[in-house]
Formats: C-alpha cells, structure tokens, sequence
C-alpha cells in the first residue's frame, strides 16, 4: 500500500474462528504463488501468469482481492527488474537473468491473504542472487521480532538494518499494512524507522492482530517513480528491485506465518 498521513492505529484482534478463515485464504495465496513459481520460466507472459493465478485462486472458491481494489485490473502485481510493485500484466514475456516479484491476495469467506515472493527466471548475476536473498532474511527477520508484547518500531527497524548493512536501500513510499476483512487496515508497517513520520511505531503487538510485512529492497537508490499507467513503481535509477511478504497473525509465542509455501 502507500504511505500516507499520521494517524492513531486501531488494530483489530481476530477470533480463533476469524484466525482460522485467514488460514485458509493464506493457503490459497501460498499455494498459488507456488504454481506461479512453477511456470515461472523464459518467455512465459505475464498474462498468462495472472489467468493461471485467477484459475487457481476461483477452483478454491476464493476472490482475487486485488482485482478492482482501486480500480486495478489485474489478478497479480508482476514486478519485472527495476518495478517494485504494481507492474500490471500484460504480453511482455519474461527473459532469462531477470528478477521477477509476483505479489497477490485472495478473499476467502470475507478475508484476505496477501503475499509476494522473487525468483529467478533462469540464471541470474551474484548481485540480483544477494537482493534476493537479503529481501527474504529481512522478512523473516522482520517476523521474528513480531512478537505480543513488542513494539512495531521493532519490526521495522530489524527490516531496514538487514537490507541496509548488506548494502541496499529500502523503499520508503510503499509500506506494509494490517490485514483481515480489509485488503488494507491498520496499522502502517514502514519497512524503516524514522522520527515522526508514522503514529503506528508505538504500536504494541497483541495476540489475534493480522499483519502483511512486505520488504521492498532496492540495489541503489530508495527513490522511486510511478509511471504513466498510474500504477507500476520503478527504482528511480533503473537498478533492481526485490520484494516478499508474508501474512501473519501474532500470537502468544511465535507469529503464525498464513502464507508459508513450505520447502520450495
Ligand atoms: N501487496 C500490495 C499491497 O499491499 C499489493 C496491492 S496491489 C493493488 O499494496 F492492486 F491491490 F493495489
Ligand atoms: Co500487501
């Protein structure tokens, strides 16, 4: 989601039978990136990507939940090299040595799973392999320190010292976000600490609140610029960009990751 103004989280805390449904959704979400990573290969397009992506997502009686969500028109967010996120699909067939990020949703019951992975398409440089690598390590990370009784300053703060001290730069006009009946809810999960900016660091976490924390890892410049769909998000620079994200619910001990794909 983007970034916006200051304001007070209000952050629900789901029921076991609410928890349960949000399971489901992210098992839809999971399995289904997982086919998409199976078809990931050279000349596949992106089209082809998001039908296969609504096939799977409608066969388990769930919703694409980005579909329409302000107006966009599309399954899955394709993020081809330099596009962090919203890169809508279309012919552009995929090449060997790219990076490609695929994020989606789907809403089962009322509730929403959402997530992202980036894999190779074939062969790629050390450097697009380290992005990868350290936008996922970030994540988990992330997760890690999502525990009830921690403030969300926390999570964003393991997230942006990961990615910084291999080198990179995180994004800072795009964040993570609550989720549950809501694609978007509260609170705002900046994927970086800075003063003032976002009421929700002082947020403490509690068992039941529903989370997608999503990484946007650049290989140079954190800038970024929206191109003239409205939608797709490029690094400023033309460099690479990595992307991942989970749903999870925090509990009593260790988070619950809804969208794990298991061993890929
Ligand atoms: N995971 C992204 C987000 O939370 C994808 C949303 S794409 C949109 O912002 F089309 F639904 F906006
Ligand atoms: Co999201």
């Amino acid at each position: 989601m983007s970034g916006g103004a200051k304001r007070a989280a209000r952050v629900a805390r789901r029921s076991p039978a609410e928890i349960h449904t949000l399971q489901e959704a992210g098992h839809i979400v999971a399995e289904t990136l997982q086919l998409l990573h199976q078809h990931i290969q050279p000349g596949i397009t992106t089209q082809e990507l998001d039908n296969l992506a609504e096939e799977n997502i409608r066969a388990r009686g769930a919703g694409p939940s980005f579909k329409g969500y302000r107006g966009y028109p599309a399954t899955i967010c394709m993020e081809i090299e330099d596009v962090v996120v919203h890169g809508i699909p279309d012919e552009t067939q995929l090449a060997e040595g790219q990076i490609v990020g695929v994020d989606l949703g789907a809403c089962y019951q009322g509730y929403h799973g959402d997530s992202a992975i980036t894999v190779a398409v074939g062969e790629v440089d050390d450097e697009r392999q380290r992005l990868m690598r350290v936008t996922e390590d970030a994540l988990l990370a992330g997760i890690g320190q999502a525990r009830a009784g921690a403030k969300l300053r926390e999570v964003c703060r393991v997230i942006q010292q990961h990615a910084e001290s291999a080198g990179f730069s995180v994004v800072r006009d795009l964040v993570g976000h609550g989720i549950g009946q809501q694609l978007h809810e509260s609170p705002q999960i900046p994927n970086f600490v800075a003063e003032g900016e976002f009421a929700d660091y002082e947020l403490v976490l509690q068992p039941g609140m529903t989370l997608a924390i999503e990484p946007m890892v650049n290989a140079g410049t954190a800038r970024v610029t929206v191109s003239g769909d409205g939608w797709t998000v490029r690094t400023a620079d033309g460099r690479p960009s990595a992307h991942f994200e989970h749903t999870i619910v925090i509990t009593d001990n260790q988070p619950l990751i809804l969208t794990n794909r298991g061993a890929t």
